[in-house]
């Protein structure tokens, strides 16, 4: 696949010195334009947005890829006008049910412990771990869509850590020891949702650098150190699906969407008070806004009606993703959906926490680009929790640019001959 060939031309490739981030959500087109310094830090030069139809994208996938260009070029246009310049390559986030995103950790204990690790063992060791994790993915997609075979493919790959008799390397080769322990987190699509971004940047004249799963590059923006201690919870409210990454011990173990988000909560506003789609998502955002209305109590017993159920279903993955361990206590909150005040509150809530994993009441973080650094915004316009996907795609391009690790070089080679 033509994905794998990029990233085997990487690593010949001269650096990135620009790029454009692009967001595909169910509600808004969203495009960045942003360059690259010698020291591998993004600064965001442009920004453009355009909302999308309600049949153009369903539930987090592209549904119709023409008006989905449409949009996607509108916001670009935008972004690079800003920018003044247009970057040749851009990164797109993937979202839906159907992206599955997991860590599989694999144990081994070698026979002869006394010989270092070669570069070959190594290699075979992670061929191991990455058959095994198609495996489960084409299982699970297989089970959700209940058609007898889907193709799936692998959207991306990153280890998570590496150990040797409990001892956390960076680079197990030359070592010795009994029990070696790898994790890696990969995330896999149906091919016909990747395809369909793969045409979008076609279409748009783009070089496509990379699709990311777009909770991992949520749960990665943050930098190392503010999460890799005590772990946390990502979650993104968007316009049709909500995103859940859980972050345990360094390392993403998972990512899982439900198909809710801002538009179901408009949709009961405009079904139950009689109105017009646009009409009825105005009067959520200004009762969000927390502006005086006639039907503020209405609107808030819908409201409440709506996040009852939304809340039900982040307990339901966020329950799946903890495999009944500790879950950190922190959530970080993000998306256009969570501005809704009811959805900080639901998660807040003791209601919520207390039937689950969590060793305390979790603290709950509205994750604005102010407390984001690993990219800086230069234009003032990314204001608040619904820009952050895109900063984090816009990471995702600098940090897969960027790594030199021992170990994902040798999962790009096995990936390579793998052929997935
Ligand atoms: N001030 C606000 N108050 C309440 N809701 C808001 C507000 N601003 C935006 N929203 C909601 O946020 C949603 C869009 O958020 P976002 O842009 O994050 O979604 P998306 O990325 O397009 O969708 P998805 O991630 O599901 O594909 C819409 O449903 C919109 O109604
Ligand atoms: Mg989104």
């Amino acid at each position: 696949m033509a994905f794998w060939r990029r990233i085997w031309q990487r690593d010949s490739e001269e650096v990135l010195a620009s790029c454009t981030a692009l967001d595909v959500g169910t509600e808004f087109a969203k495009a960045l334009v942003f360059d690259i310094d010698g020291e591998g830090h993004g600064t965001v030069r442009g920004v453009g947005r355009k909302r999308q139809g309600l049949s153009h994208m369903q539930s987090g996938t592209v549904a119709d890829i023409a008006a989905v260009v449409d949009n996607c070029a509108v916001a670009l246009q935008e972004a690079e006008e800003m920018a003044g310049f247009r970057p040749r390559q851009v990164v797109i986030g993937i979202a839906g049910e159907l992206v599955k995103g997991f860590t599989t950790t694999h144990s081994q204990e070698r026979k002869r412990p006394d010989q270092p690790i070669t570069e070959g063992e190594l290699q075979k060791l992670i061929d191991n771990v990455q058959r095994e994790a198609l495996r489960e993915a084409e299982r699970a997609i297989t089970w959700e869509t209940g058609l007898p075979q889907v193709d799936v493919r692998l959207v991306h790959a990153a280890i998570t850590g590496a150990s040797i008799d409990g001892y956390a390397l960076t680079n197990p080769v030359g070592f010795q020891g009994r029990h070696i322990k790898i994790g890696i987190f990969n995330a896999f699509a149906p091919l016909v949702h990747l395809g369909a971004l793969q045409s979008v940047a076609s279409q748009l004249d783009l070089e496509l650098l990379e699709i990311v799963a777009e909770p991992y590059a949520v749960a990665r923006v943050l930098g190392q150190d503010q999460v890799r201690q005590s772990g946390a919870l990502f979650v993104d409210v968007g316009g049709g699906t909500t995103d859940v990454a859980l972050v345990r011990q360094g390392g993403i173990e998972g990512t899982r969407m439900f198909a809710l988000g801002g538009r179901a909560f408009t949709k009961s506003l405009a079904d139950r008070l009689d109105l017009p789609f646009p009409r009825a998502e105005s009067l959520k955002v200004d009762y969000a806004r927390g502006l005086e209305m006639d039907q503020r109590e209405a609107i808030a017993g819908i409201v409440g009606d709506d996040v009852r159920v939304w809340a039900a279903g982040v307990e339901l993955v966020m329950e799946e993703l903890s495999g009944g361990d500790l879950l950190p206590g922190r959530i970080y909150l993000c998306g256009g959906g969570s501005r809704l005040p009811e959805i900080k509150a639901a998660l807040a809530a003791e209601t919520f926490w207390k039937p689950m994993p969590f060793a305390r009441p979790p603290e709950v973080i509205v994750m604005g680009p102010e407390i984001i650094d690993t990219v800086t915004d230069a234009t003032d316009l990314l204001v608040d929790q619904q820009d952050v996907t895109p900063l984090g795609l816009a990471f995702q391009a600098i940090e897969l640019q960027s790594t030199e690790d021992a170990l994902d070089v040798a999962l790009r080679r096995v990936l390579r001959a793998m052929k997935v």
